[in-house]
């Protein structure tokens, strides 16, 4: 070894003596080293237009740990790194050779090489994408580094399924970290030591295009892509605005960032995580993460019964000095099971939440606490518990503990317990303490404390399992059991039904109990009326009673609930039970504090403000959005309309009522004959045979966008007093405005001031000027593409939302897809004669009666269907 050391010594030497001159590639046999490039910062390589660089490099400034780095010059990051988990000293050097590349020391041991190639090296280039390549003489890939990523990719780079990123520890030392980002073949998911804590397809940002398998993760300059087989149509997308230089990158922290260089400094264009609590260690271990309201930056403390443990730790730790946490299996010395000697404990941390229950079922469901603790302190690999009372799911900790959660006020469900080791020193005679539930092996044997209630338990499932089935058998014996004996019926329910992920399974009577006796009417839609009410643990909620679908199979039914509680968006209300008990069907929702957009919106309260209403559009539009193209299966909502359009604290809009169409009719393009009250939303193909599909929904967006820049109902009745106020500076002159009286059917307007680029006539004049014309115009020109007759001419929801947001260029209506409305509007003004109190679809049914005979199939593209087709029964 000795003599090759000299040698490259030699030509170190000489290399430095001879001034470098730095071309696109470098051929075998090549020495570099920190301190022969050090009037570079180590740099050997540059890419042909100089974009990128290799180098030896200390990243922080730090002077021990040098890493073969390919680095974009302009913004000076690292977007790989070779030697990562083996850092060199700056005397250390970089050898280029036939065989490939290798990194030795002072003592010629390598720490790092190419894997072995199967053809010689004739040049080292790096392309001007960043990736370092090896070729041989006819310019054949020997080894690329794009194949062998760090934490980072950039454009042109494919990170296929299977393949991960790890973090690196920090920024100035580049070892593997602990977060990983793993490409799955139907989604990107970020782990912990096993556990997830984010999905691409969770993410609100994300939008689904296609159902085909996931085969590589891809950037470019307008976009963050998991690509399918097909290479045009990616199966999940991220818009982006425009930038030639991108990089994604799983930081220090844990956090996916997707940044780009715009020629000062990288700006970060996405963050996996907005929600600071969401990583694993927000906190440190055990730490509890409160989010914080002022700021994006959580709020950390130590849960009841822990204290914050050394620097060093970076987390808390029992207060009690008799408890310490225990390593789970893979890190303790003595590796398998529990030594029967130890003694654990579990410490009660009171309501919380952790991030990975949000993505693991539970070990567990309708289990009591006690099980699941005893089920914990028999696994080593488990290190706490978080129990959820009403369901009985016990969730486990495994591997590492992170942050915990702590719980939003009204979510006072989930308990949480860390398991802790007691030590040895202590007596076993008092775990009475408050706060803790002990789970001593002392006295009682394990086998008997765990194998008695699990066996019970299977046992017992079996037995109900096997009573239901013969209770299937006869109906009329079923509904006698209800009414006998509701509780017994209660419990085969739960258990003969039980389906994954389906949300908290109520009782008619604690329904009863939380609405005191359904007392407090706050809406009725087209599947029932919905109350307030109030759970034992004091969250408030709005509980739906469901009539009118006729009552489907138990199992039908729950099945639905499951899709619908699988659903999770920040612009869908949440279900949170229901209750299929005898012939009741209860839904328990989220409370909405501020009720229904129609209220605010066309209520006597507080005008809306038009940043407001803008967000309430692109909330909804996200919203729709998802279920259209981010769930597993699609879902189209059928009902969209100001009333399922529920508003929160700042206006924040969630839809309710989604998934409920399937209950209605199992034919998904069948007419729902008992849809009631939305007329004004229906598209066009409601009145034909045309399928229903997303589109459907899409239309109905676009008249509700319409009534949010006017803040009136689209079809309204406009008296002498009105016009006044209204639009009696409207333009004039055109057949929708000419009459002071009678029905103002908004969207013709709409398309009359569109074609006059008159947009400010159409604000709402209650906002008094506080608008200007390009807000308007914009809602406007999207609303009316929205509601084309023609559903393929509308955008679909994710499309909308880029126009919405300004990504996507704001496009022009199509006027002969747009011209049915002159003739529903024309129709209208015919019948202004109708009394004062009439709405939209009062004048339907009438147009509808009238023209019964005119039937489907008519030239014009559009038909009419007769009453009873369309209004159903009331
Ligand atoms: C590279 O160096 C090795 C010995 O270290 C020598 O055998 C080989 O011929 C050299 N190759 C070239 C292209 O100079
Ligand atoms: C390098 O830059 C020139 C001029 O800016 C450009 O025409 C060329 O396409 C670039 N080459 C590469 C490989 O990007
Ligand atoms: C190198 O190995 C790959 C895969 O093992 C093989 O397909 C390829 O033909 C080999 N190339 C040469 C030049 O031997
Ligand atoms: C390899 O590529 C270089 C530069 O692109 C070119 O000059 C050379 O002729 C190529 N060699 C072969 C064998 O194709
Ligand atoms: C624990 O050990 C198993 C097998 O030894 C290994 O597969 C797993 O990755 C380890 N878990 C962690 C978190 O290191
Ligand atoms: C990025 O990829 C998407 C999806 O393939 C494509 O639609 C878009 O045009 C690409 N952008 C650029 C700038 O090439
Ligand atoms: C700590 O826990 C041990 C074991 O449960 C108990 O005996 C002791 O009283 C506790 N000490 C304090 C200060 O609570
Ligand atoms: C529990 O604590 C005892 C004594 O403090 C120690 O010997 C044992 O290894 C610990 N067990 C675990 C699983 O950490
Ligand atoms: C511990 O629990 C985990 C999760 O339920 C399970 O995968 C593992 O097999 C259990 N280990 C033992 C030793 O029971
Ligand atoms: C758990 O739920 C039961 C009823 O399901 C209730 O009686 C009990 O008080 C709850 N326990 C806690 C700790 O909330």
């Amino acid at each position: 070894m000795r003599p090759l050391i000299n040698l490259s010594y030699i030509f170190l030497l000489l290399t430095t003596s001879s001034a470098y001159t730095f071309s696109d590639h470098i051929s075998p046999n090549f020495t570099a080293s920190y301190l022969q490039f050090i009037a570079n910062t180590g740099t050997f390589l540059f890419s042909r237009n100089n974009t990128f660089k290799a180098a030896i490099f200390n990243p922080g400034g730090q002077q021990t740990s040098f890493y073969l780095c390919v680095i974009h010059a302009a913004s000076n990051t690292i977007i790989w790194s070779a030697n990562r988990d083996a850092p060199i000293s700056d005397s250390n050097t970089m050898l280029l050779t036939v065989r490939g590349i290798k990194i030795v020391d002072k003592d010629g041991n390598t720490q790092w090489s190419t894997p072995t190639l199967n053809s010689t090296v004739d040049k080292l280039v790096l392309t001007e994408m960043g990736n370092l390549v090896l070729l041989d003489q006819s310019n054949g890939s020997l080894w690329e580094s794009f194949h062998d990523p760090t934490d980072t990719i950039v454009i042109g780079q494919k990170l296929p399924v299977g393949a991960s990123l790890s973090s690196s520890a920090s920024d100035s030392d580049l070892s593997a970290g602990s977060y990983k980002l793993i490409v799955t073949s139907s989604d990107a998911i970020l782990q912990w030591y096993g556990q997830t804590y984010w999905k691409l397809s969770l993410d609100t940002k994300a939008y689904r295009n296609s159902y085909d398998v996931v085969e590589y993760m891809a950037l470019n300059q307008t976009g963050f892509y998991l690509f399918g087989h097909d290479q045009t149509v990616p199966v999940y997308q991220v818009s982006l605005p425009l930038a030639n230089f991108r990089i994604a990158k799983l930081d220090t922290a844990g956090q996916f960032t997707i940044s780009s260089y715009s020629g000062s400094e990288l700006k970060q264009d996405f963050v996996g995580l907005d929600d600071g609590c969401q990583t694993p260690l927000a906190c440190g271990i055990a730490g509890l993460c409160t989010e914080n309201t002022v700021s994006s930056s959580p709020l950390c403390s130590c849960p009841s019964n822990f204290h914050a443990g050394p620097v060093n730790f970076g987390g808390c730790v029992p207060s009690n000095g008799s408890y310490s946490l225990p390593f789970a299996c893979n890190y303790s010395s003595n590796s398998g099971s529990q030594s029967s000697s130890s003694v654990v404990s579990f410490l009660k941390i009171g309501y919380v939440e952790y991030f990975a229950n949000f993505y693991f079922d539970p070990v567990m469901y309708g289990v009591s606490l006690s099980v699941c603790q005893e089920l914990c302190s028999t696994n080593c690999s488990c290190l706490g518990i978080f129990y959820k009372n009403s369901s009985g799911s016990c969730y486990m900790v495994e591997n590492e503990l992170g942050s915990i959660q702590a719980s939003s006020g009204s979510e006072r469900d989930v308990l949480g317990f860390i398991k802790v080791n007691v030590s040895s020193t202590t007596t076993n005679d008092d775990d009475t303490d408050d706060g803790v539930g002990t789970s001593q092996n002392g006295g009682f044997p394990v086998a008997a404390a765990v194998v008695l209630p699990i066996a019970g338990f299977v046992l017992l499932m079996a037995l109900i399992f096997l009573m239901w089935r013969r209770l299937v058998v006869s109906r009329k014996r079923e509904a006698q059991l209800g009414k006998l004996n509701s509780h017994a019926s209660r419990d085969l329910d739960l258990e003969a039904f039980h389906i994954p992920g389906l949300p908290t399974r109520f009782d008619y009577e604690e329904l009863e109990e939380a609405t005191e006796n359904f007392k407090t009417l706050i809406g009725s839609g087209g599947f029932g009326a919905v109350y307030k009410g109030v759970l034992p643990d004091k969250s408030v909620v709005a509980v739906k009673k469901i009539v009118n679908i006729g009552i489907q199979g138990k199992k039908d039914f729950c099945t639905e609930i499951a899709v619908i509680g699988n659903i999770h968006h920040v612009n869908l209300v949440k279900l949170k039970g229901f209750c299929a008990q005898g012939r009741h069907r209860l839904l328990v929702y989220e409370y909405m504090n501020r009720g229904s957009l129609d209220r605010n919106l066309f209520g006597s309260g507080p005008v809306l403000e038009w940043q407001e209403r803008f967000d309430v559009a692109l909330g909804t539009a996200r919203g729709l959005a998802y279920l259209h193209s981010g769930c597993e299966q699609k879902i189209i909502h059928c009902d969209i309309k100001p009333e399922n359009i529920l508003l929160q604290d700042q206006f924040h809009a969630k839809i309710s009522d989604f998934g409920l169409s399937k209950l209605l009719s199992p034919e998904q393009s069948g007419l729902f004959t008992t849809m009631r009250g939305t007329r004004g939303y229906l598209a066009p193909e409601w009145l034909t045979n045309s399928a229903i599909t997303e589109k459907t929904d899409v239309y109905s967006f676009g008249m509700v966008l319409l009534e949010l820049v006017s803040g009136r109902k689209n079809c309204y009745f406009r008296s002498r007093s009105h016009s006044m106020d209204d639009n009696s500076n409207s333009g004039g002159g055109n057949s929708s405005t000419s009459s002071t009286t009678g029905l103002v059917y908004f969207p013709l307007f709409a398309l009359e001031m569109h074609e006059q680029r008159s947009y400010l006539e159409l604000a709402d004049p209650r906002l008094e000027g506080r608008v200007t014309f390009e807000d308007v115009e914009k809602l406007v020109r999207v609303a009316l593409c929205c509601v084309h007759e023609e559903p393929a001419l509308r955008p679909n929801m994710v499309t909308v939302v880029g126009m919405l947001e300004g990504g996507t260029t704001l496009p022009q209506p199509r006027i002969e897809s747009l011209n049915f409305l002159r003739f529903y509007g024309r129709r209208f003004t015919e019948a202004s004669t109708i009394e004062e109190e009439s709405e939209f679809g009062t004048v339907m049914r009438e147009q509808t009666r009238h023209s019964a005979s005119m039937a489907r199939g008519s030239p014009s593209g559009f038909s009419y269907i007769s009453s009873q087709n369309i209004s159903g029964p009331r």
